[in-house]
């Protein structure tokens, strides 16, 4: 199985990705927390996309791609992935399509979770990430059992540095520039299911699997 899961920021494409990954035992690939690893390891690609990312913007395509190749190629994804923030452009997805027509296995079904603009705005500025193991938290809809702390692995609870306000409106609009023409992209191959993301995750997570033949 190879899914997509497309969507605002902030709409719920980590919390139901990873959701679906463990339930089928799929890879889940997040361009998103390659890259932050690669920022928090101050790699080559790190030091590149950082200066994007605090401002909201794409990191460029031709940097994203090398980062993402690799991940393709490794053994787990090789039976199956859900990529998740990736692709977010025309040229990523033509680019995905041609990797995997190379080896005769494209993607099944896109899975566009939705959400509005004030909404992304409230839900991003009350989320908390862990350090350690990257879960995700929200202080009210999703909140971790002891306050500060992952209830997974015990790690320190976060604020990413691109969850201020201004950023989160600015990664908004980068969304509805650069990916939003992603959705006529996979619409005209038949393959894209809208979901409503504003309903709780366990209804969005039903709607993910009915998609996927659940
Ligand atoms: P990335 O990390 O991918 O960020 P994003 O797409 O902006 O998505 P988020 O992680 O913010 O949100 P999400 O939709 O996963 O929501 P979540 O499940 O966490 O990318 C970061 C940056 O990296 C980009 O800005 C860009 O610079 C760069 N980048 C990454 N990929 C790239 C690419 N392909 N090309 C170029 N650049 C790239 O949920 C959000 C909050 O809501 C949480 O608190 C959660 O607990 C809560 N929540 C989830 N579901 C619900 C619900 N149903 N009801 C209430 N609360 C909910």
């Amino acid at each position: 199985m190879r899914i997509v899961f497309l969507g605002p920021p902030g709409a719920g494409k980590g919390t139901q990705a990873k959701t679906l990954a463990r339930k089928r035992n799929l890879a889940h690939l997040s361009t998103g927390d390659m890259l932050r690893a690669a920022v928090a390891g101050k790699t080559v690609v790190g030091l590149v996309a950082q200066g994007y990312m605090e401002r909201g913007a794409l990191v460029p395509d031709d940097v994203v791609l090398g980062v993402i190749e690799e991940h393709l190629a490794d053994g787990k994804a090789a039976k199956g992935f859900v990529l998740d923030g990736f692709p977010r452009t025309i040229a990523q997805a033509t680019r995905l399509d041609e990797m995997l027509a190379s080896r005769g296995a494209p993607i099944d079904r896109v899975l566009l979770i939705d959400c509005p603009k004030e909404e992304v705005v409230r839900r991003l500025s009350e989320r908390r990430s862990c350090r350690k193991c990257g879960a995700v938290y929200h202080i009210e809809a999703m909140p971790s059992k002891k306050e500060g702390f992952c209830d997974r692995c015990g790690g320190d609870l976060y604020i990413r540095d691109d969850d201020r306000e201004d950023v989160i409106r600015r990664r908004f609009e980068t969304y509805e520039r650069s990916t939003i023409p992603l959705v006529e992209y996979y619409e005209k191959k038949g393959i894209l299911t809208k979901i409503d993301g504003t309903s709780s995750p366990e209804t969005v997570a039903a709607a993910v699997e009915k998609a996927v033949g659940g």
